[in-house]
């Protein structure tokens, strides 16, 4: 393997000059060198070959042609400068270990069991040789890598990189070979939400149950809407819990940051449709309001032991029962209730509750936010050794995902 050390530093550089005007990319299979027409050099990060040229737009599309034709760079590809995402030349950066200075490789990792499989990652549960910790390794396979799954894994990097919340899964080291990228997360121990209700019918309509998770996951949001992230697939699949109770949101696949361009907001692919919120159905762009929207879902679902959607085979139906069913949650805690209310408008999402509202509502200003910090109020019911455990393998998907743009 040819390591090409200035690769990362100096593709921004070229940026500056005009002359530079296309950077072709070959994926090569076999990792020989090869001049043709130009600078050409082994990105040992991405197991791609990068071949910098300079010249007239007409050329470069004629030498294009001819690489393409060469059986053995069939999926080159030919992009302009401003297209490459920082993520297939710069190098995806490695956390260094505090102390050794060392940079962490997939070789300092034990793989022990398959965790559960979740779009086009893969998560293992691995043990760091170096300090003998257990992590969730979320690993994501370069095999038909394109610049959209590209953009998705850098920015759900990007996301995680910025959290740092009791809440909220961390991510410790990133790093990546020839093969996959590799995000290393805290391994969350008890399952998640979606087991914990679904296996223990005992806790329907226990409020406590209800209020306990409410507590934690509005401090989980309220930090991230703080940070202007949007989580964008908030479901009680995505609650992980650890094995004293307490909750840590996941999988930021579909995270945005506000300041992302609009058709990138736009975008529900691959979320989960059950808790789609009825102005994503018109194709409004996401929006804080969206997780507001699922974090109601999720209270209702962990109250009744199942989402309000009654009676729907096709995706129309579905739709339908979002725009035009009421939903209500009756619990004995009227301050609650209404709060829900304020949770789950419809008609102007603009007028639904943010977090701050939820946390300046009269039914949050009777909580005591230290007890919920220190996990000092775990409800009796849930004070049990068997209760947190993890699957076997937490690979399902509940109802109806997408890969189209709704708007209706
Ligand atoms: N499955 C997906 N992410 C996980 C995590 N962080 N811990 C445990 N299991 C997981």
């Amino acid at each position: 393997m040819i390591r090409i050390s200035y690769s990362s530093k100096l593709l921004p550089e070229y940026n500056k000059y005009d002359t530079i005007q296309n950077i072709n990319l070959i994926s090569l299979k076999n990792n020989t060198k090869k001049n043709i027409n130009g600078e050409l050099f082994w990105n040992y990060e991405t197991g791609n070959i990068i071949q910098i040229i300079e010249g007239e737009i007409n050329n470069i599309n004629r030498l294009f042609q001819k690489i393409k034709n060469d059986h053995r760079h069939t999926d080159c590809k030919l992009m302009e400068c401003n297209e490459i995402t920082e993520f297939i030349y710069t190098k995806w950066e490695c956390n260094i270990a505090q102390q050794s200075k060392k940079i962490i490789t997939f070789n300092d990792f034990i793989p022990i069991s398959f965790l559960g499989k979740g779009g086009f990652a893969n998560v293992v549960l691995m043990e760091n040789s170096l300090n003998k910790i257990k992590y969730a390794v979320k690993v994501i396979s370069k095999m038909n890598i394109n610049k959209k799954k590209i953009d998705m894994i850098s920015r759900e990097k990007k996301i995680l990189k910025e959290l740092n919340n009791k809440f909220i899964v961390k991510l410790h080291f990133n790093f990546q070979d020839p093969l996959n990228f590799y995000l290393v997360l805290d391994y969350v121990n008890g399952g998640d939400l979606y087991n914990l209700i679904h296996n223990n019918n005992y806790l329907s309509k226990n409020i406590s149950v209800l209020k306990y998770y409410f507590h934690q996951l509005i401090i989980g949001i309220d930090y991230l809407h703080g940070n202007n992230i949007i989580h964008g697939d908030l479901k009680l699949e995505n609650i992980l819990l650890e094995k004293n109770g307490q909750a840590k949101i996941a999988d930021f696949g579909s995270a945005v940051k506000i300041d992302e361009p609009e058709h990138k907001l736009k975008s529900t692919s691959g979320h989960t449709l059950i808790y789609i919120s009825p102005e994503q159905i018109y194709g409004k762009i996401k929006n804080q309001s969206n997780d507001i929207w699922a974090l109601a879902l999720i209270i209702y679902e962990i109250y009744y032991l199942d989402l309000p959607w009654k009676n729907y085979n096709s995706v129309n139906d579905l739709m339908i029962n979002i725009l035009n069913l009421d939903i209500d949650l009756k619990s004995s805690d009227e301050k609650l209730n209404s709060l829900f209310r304020s949770m789950t408008i419809k008609n102007d999402y603009k007028d639904r509750f943010s977090s701050e509202q939820i946390l300046k509502s009269e039914y949050c200003a009777d909580i005591n936010w230290e007890n919920v910090l220190e996990n000092t109020n775990i409800p009796d019911i849930l004070v049990n050794d068997q209760i947190f455990h993890s699957p076997k393998q937490t690979n399902y998907i509940r109802g109806l995902t997408t890969d189209i743009e709704l708007t209706i």
